[in-house]
């Protein structure tokens, strides 16, 4: 690809990372926040937990600092919660991935960031999800790699057929996302198998989302990377990102981890990690080691969102729901036939009932490109504004209530 300086609308140089759009979770949070200005408001458009992280997490965080454990570390993180993870995804997500695959990571988003870096080459393709969280966009394109949208099905789950026709010899990686953010979809051994191996035979990395593998209400989450344990180590393609935020309401306390799906990935990754975070933070870590001797919490902070589910039901008896989630924190409301787009009709919703929903067309922008893959223009997917994401993991109470005041909303037509 040949290289050109990019330039701004005032003609001067401008970074290229500067023509990447922002994520509209972080904007839409800033502009209810100026619209709330002291007004009270029902918050559904952000994803922060009415329950808190496990005591024994703010003990052993706390214990760290008081015993000095504040110094720098290994970039793959401390031997003892690599060894501990290597554990519990064998016992809870079926991988037999031993502990120097495994990699300690500030939130999963640091690690999708890394392993976009780590999988593909600049100007590669990489295969995202029609309806995504934005972040994966903005990760695909710092890594300077180029973004191929696929179509879901009717239950927002990756849309085979289509999927098999798309992606020409420059796509690299496939990412899938289940529990899915924004949709609440989940995507079971039957989808996920075919998935496999379509990418196998073409090829591509996988790259697999599960920061909400803690929250399927119906049955087992079954982690992708699982489905391959028959295959010799050298051929495994698919690596998991995992979070510490979800299953433990550690959101602020910054932490994920990555299972790599080889050891040639384990290098590159590593080196990646060398340079952009030189090691995660030390106190957290035994905060993660206490969080995962917490199965109870888990099973608490799953039921919390399963009954969140079911608190939605007035809107699916006034037709607004477009799909029951069957897991993750989100759910999407389909905007009544109003004339109005999604971001006009949320902010309708927020002066009227002071209910604050997240316009999916964020979820869906369809970056356009130059000739030097510089970004020209950052339209979004029609199809998506129909849509609204409520947040489902806060308080019960004011869930309810919001759902109350969407039904009555859209009663006045
Ligand atoms: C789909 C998805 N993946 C990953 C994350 C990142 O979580 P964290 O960086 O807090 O681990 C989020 C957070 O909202 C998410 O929605």
């Amino acid at each position: 690809m040949p290289t050109q300086l990019t330039v701004g609308a005032d003609g001067r140089w401008m970074p290229r990372v500067g023509s990447i759009p922002p994520s509209c979770v972080h904007e839409v949070f800033r502009a209810v926040e100026r619209w709330a200005d002291g007004r009270a408001v029902i918050r559904l458009h952000v994803g922060e937990p009415a329950f808190r992280p496990p005591r024994a997490v703010h003990e052993a965080v706390t214990d760290a600092l008081r015993r000095g454990r504040t110094t720098y570390g290994p970039a793959e993180g401390i031997p003892e919660l690599r060894e501990a993870l290597a554990a519990k995804l064998l016992r809870r997500n079926g991988h037999d991935a031993r502990a120097d695959l495994v990699f300690v990571t500030p939130g999963s988003s640091q690690g999708l960031a890394a392993l976009f870096q780590t999988v593909a080459d600049p100007g590669d393709e990489v295969l995202l999800p029609a309806l995504h969280w934005p972040v994966h966009l903005q990760q695909v394109l710092l890594a300077g790699l180029r973004p191929v949208f696929y179509p879901l099905d009717d239950h927002f789950r990756p849309d085979l057929r289509a999927l098999a026709d798309l992606g020409g010899s420059r796509a690299r990686a496939l990412l899938v996302n289940s529990p899915a953010n924004p949709s609440g979809a989940v995507c079971r051994p039957e989808h996920l198998r075919p998935l496999l191996d379509l990418a196998r035979r073409r090829s591509w990395q996988v790259i697999s989302d599960e920061a909400y593998e803690d929250f399927v209400f119906e049955g087992e989450h079954v982690s992708l990377a699982s489905l391959e344990r028959d295959v010799p180590w050298d051929e495994r393609i698919v690596s998991t990102a995992f979070s510490f935020s979800k299953s433990y309401a550690m959101t602020g306390h910054r932490l994920g981890y990555v299972v790599v799906a080889n050891h040639r990935l384990a290098s590159a990754f590593g080196l990646v990690q060398e340079a952009t975070i030189v090691c995660p933070q030390m106190p957290v870590q035994y905060g993660a080691l206490a969080a995962l001797k917490s199965d109870t919490a888990v099973e608490a902070n799953r039921e919390h969102l399963r009954r969140a589910a079911g608190l939605l039901a007035p809107l699916t008896e006034a037709g607004l729901l477009a799909y029951l989630p069957e897991g993750g924190w989100y759910a999407l409301l389909e905007v009544p036939a109003v004339g109005l787009d999604a971001t006009a009709y949320a902010q309708a919703l927020l002066e009227a009932q002071g209910v604050a929903l997240a316009p999916a067309d964020g979820f869906a922008i369809r970056p356009e490109f130059d000739e030097y893959g510089r970004i020209l223009g950052v339209p979004t997917d029609l199809a998506a504004s129909r849509f609204l994401r409520v947040a489902l993991c806060g308080d019960h109470t004011v869930l309810r209530r919001g759902v109350e005041r969407i039904v009555e909303f859209a009663a006045k037509g």
